[in-house]
């Protein structure tokens, strides 16, 4: 069974969020499952890029409106990610460094799109699915089945999988020029109140449509940002499927960033190490309780509410544990928790950036792991923070209240149903309490690490979709 799958994101070649991380394992762990899977993103200058192999295996052209766009799809050699990976390089659109947040980014998609549609015709390729993720290329089933140059792929299946609701791509009407020539009949496939929206599109006109956790399937039912009865209404077709964890990536007896690894057996002495190096380099205290937020500084993460969290901690709960930030993102955020710096608070340190080792480094060293989220999907962040024996204490919604279950239900997490801080800092004081019991605490730990979150589960349940759709 040949599979593309079609992300802007994909670890370790270009990793905004939790998009990438799934991209970059999903199609291993189902190459391992015996289908041939592949992925096709666009070229990113970025060091992944400079440092492999690739051989260019198509040379092609299109017209954007009146533009004429030169493509290059290149191959990586020596499938260094256990599955094939292409990219798509355009030069002047799909040459960039960054994902996302560029001015033209819906033309760049759009090239995206069109540039693959173009290569399959030329090569005369017909997968036996395509897999999108996300609005950004959300036009795809709509222009396999109706563009009148590429409907030769009408009968492939294509499978949807939405990572975030949120964001659906709106692009006005007079881009539709951009789009390569489709059934004009057809036009109100494209449409949402008046604009096009390519994730509206996407659940229309794709064969079979999949969330990244049963829980937040049932929370699009009920809101998505305005799309919510599109959702229901083409629920036939929906699956949840939660998300896994690469264990070659994700494992700390082989991580090779951390300073100590560790397994079960050793999960409370190694991770004390850690916290010990960690606090050679940042201010907080090894001999605390260290509690982390590693994220997107999004609203939608609760990132905003993190100054408000600390701030009541340091009033109502002092001197208990060291609080240690890691995120980028919203300018208005960050300066709020700068002031959080500036203010000298104890046990309490920021880096403000994306750094995947500290990252690693940090679920490794913490205690606790904080998702104060509004919204989550699936969230990774509490699968890897288990895996590292970390306790996570999370805001039960979506991906969060499925895959963490209260202690207090005979669980293995701390959760809380508002994001009234004053409900957050008892739950992280029942964390902490918790922690004070230390063989309660170390047998949770070793509960947690061997929960199976891998991908071997979710991989099989895409494959039983695919196999029920072709
Ligand atoms: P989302 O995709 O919504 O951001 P997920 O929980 O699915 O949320 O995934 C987030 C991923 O991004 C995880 O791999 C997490 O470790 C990583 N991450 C988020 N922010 C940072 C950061 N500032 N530095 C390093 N890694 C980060
Ligand atoms: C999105 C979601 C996150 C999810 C990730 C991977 O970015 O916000 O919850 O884990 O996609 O599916």
């Amino acid at each position: 069974m040949k599979v593309f799958h079609l992300s802007v994101e994909c670890y370790p070649i270009a990793k905004v969020g939790g998009l990438a991380d799934v991209v970059g394992a999903l199609p291993k762990y189902q190459t391992k499952l015996g289908v041939d899977a592949a992925v096709i993103m666009p070229w990113y200058d970025r060091p992944f890029v400079k440092d492999h192999s690739f051989d260019v295996v198509y040379e092609g052209t299109f017209f954007q409106g009146s533009e004429r766009l030169d493509y290059s799809v290149f191959k990586e050699r020596d499938n260094i990610l256990g599955f094939e990976l292409y990219l798509i390089k355009i030069p002047g659109k799909l040459d960039r460094q960054e994902v996302y947040c560029y001015p033209d980014e819906g033309e760049q998609f759009i090239a995206f799109q069109h540039a693959v549609l173009n290569w399959f015709k030329a090569k005369a390729i017909v997968p036996d699915i395509v897999h999108c993720h996300d609005h950004h290329v959300g036009l795809m089933p709509f222009l396999m089945k109706y563009s009148n140059e590429y409907n030769f792929l009408a009968d492939v299946k294509t499978v949807a999988t939405v990572h975030n609701g949120q964001y659906q791509g709106w692009t006005h009407w007079s881009k539709a020029i951009l789009l390569p020539g489709f059934d004009s009949w057809k036009w109100g496939l494209l449409d949402w109140d008046g604009l096009i929206n390519p994730l509206a599109a996407l659940i229309k006109c794709c064969d079979a449509y999949t969330t990244v956790s049963e829980g937040y399937l049932e929370e699009l039912y009920a809101d998505a940002n305005g799309l919510q009865h599109l959702f229901y209404d083409e629920r036939h077709k929906s699956v949840g499927i939660v998300n896994g964890i690469d264990w070659d990536i994700w494992n700390p007896d082989k991580d090779y960033t951390l300073i100590e690894n560790y397994d079960l057996a050793s999960a409370f002495a190694g991770k004390l190490k850690n916290k010990q190096a960690l606090a050679q380099q940042y201010k907080i205290d090894p001999a605390l309780p260290l509690l982390v937020f590693i994220g997107r500084f999004a609203t939608e993460k609760g990132a905003d509410l993190l100054p408000d969290i600390i701030l009541d901690l340091t009033e109502n709960f002092p001197g208990r544990l060291s609080i240690f930030i890691l995120g980028a993102g919203d300018p208005a955020i960050q300066a709020r928790v700068k002031m959080l710096v500036d203010k000298q608070i104890e046990n309490f340190d920021v880096f403000f950036g994306y750094d995947e080792n500290l990252a690693h480094w940090l679920y490794a060293s913490a205690d606790f792991l904080l998702m104060p989220s509004r919204v989550e999907p699936c969230g990774l962040n509490q699968l890897y923070a288990m895996k590292y024996g970390t306790l996570p204490i999370v805001h039960s919604v979506g991906g969060l209240k499925d895959t963490v279950i209260d202690l207090e239900n005979n669980g293995y997490g701390v959760g809380f149903d508002t994001l009234e801080v004053a409900d957050i800092r008892k739950a992280i004081v029942r964390a902490v309490e918790y922690y004070e019991n230390k063989s309660k605490f170390e047998d949770n730990q070793h509960k947690i690490m061997s929960l199976d979150f891998s991908w071997d589960k979710s991989a099989a349940k895409y494959l039983n979709l695919y196999n029920q759709l072709i």
